[in-house]
């Protein structure tokens, strides 16, 4: 992406400054199995914190980011290191003898350290922590970030497929850089990377915040003059490219981000 002193594209950078982002909200919305075991994209994933969140304490297998700014990209690779940093030491193995003295499964979480063990001063004065290697479905080798405009861009990660796709805070900005047409094109992409029974979680801009992202740059203002299409419209459009009625989970987020939450599901 050609660099920009103006976000258009809702890059913004010192985001998680803004909105709560330990122990995001939004997650907090989801059934709690949402991600056990799954395959997980996270388009927009600006620096990463989401994605990480989600590879660390949701039990996710698998978690790619995906960015239009190669910036935000390598902060969220910054962002794996720094929460990996923090994490405290395994607190057991995968199997453990009972008090009969049969082993059985842990659960996983068991074999993951705690989150925010170490205070972040540890990583900043002494620097982070080495990452060793270790099972690939554990955090932080369970997540990875790539430079792309996923809407018209596949990333190699997309043939395998996922099983979740999070589309958090993005919508309005691939609707006023593409139109109607970007819209339904990324729509339609959600939908090829999902099989039956895959989830799209969508926290959808209101139209009425538009407003405030047209004032930043001409493109967007023509762009928007032109748009048919509304947040109202995405059950309806979703369910025409192949996605079940959604599930309103709830709305979270302080002031302007005081957003819904809809999880589809791939029919
Ligand atoms: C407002 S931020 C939301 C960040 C994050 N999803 C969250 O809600 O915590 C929108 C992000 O989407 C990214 N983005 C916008 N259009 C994109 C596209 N076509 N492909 C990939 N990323 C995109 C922006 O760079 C930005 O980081």
């Amino acid at each position: 992406m050609a660099p920009s002193s103006v976000p258009i594209h809702g890059n913004y950078h010192g985001y998680y400054a803004k909105r709560p982002s330990v122990n995001d909200p939004r997650l907090e919305l989801l059934p709690s199995s949402t991600f056990s075991d799954k395959r997980v994209l996270d388009v927009g994933c600006n620096e990463g914190w989401v994605s990480c969140e989600i590879a660390q304490s949701h039990g996710a297998s698998k978690v790619v980011g995906v960015d239009i700014d190669d910036t935000l990209v390598r902060g969220a690779w910054r962002r794996r290191r720094t929460v990996w940093s923090a994490q405290g030491p395994p607190q057991g193995s995968d199997t453990a003898p009972d008090a009969t003295g049969t082993s059985r499964k842990r659960k996983r979480v068991d074999s993951v350290g705690e989150a925010d063990y170490f205070p972040a001063s540890c990583a900043h004065s002494l620097g982070p922590l080495p990452i060793p290697l270790s099972n690939p479905q554990l955090f932080p080798h369970n997540v990875s970030f790539r430079t792309a405009d996923w809407v018209n861009e596949p990333i190699p990660e997309d043939e395998g497929g996922y099983d979740v796709v999070l589309a958090f805070s993005i919508t309005k900005w691939i609707h006023l850089n593409g139109g109607d047409a970007a819209l339904k094109a990324f729509f339609s992409r959600v939908a090829a990377v999902l099989p039956p029974g895959g989830q799209f979680i969508v926290e959808p801009q209101a139209w009425e915040t538009y407003r405030k992202a047209k004032r930043m740059d001409r493109r967007l203002r023509d762009m928007a003059q032109g748009l048919k299409l509304r947040p109202e419209d995405f059950p309806r459009l979703l369910a025409s490219i192949g996605f079940g009625e959604p599930v309103r989970l709830g709305s979270v987020g302080d002031g302007g981000f005081h957003r819904p939450v809809d999880l589809y599901t791939r029919v």
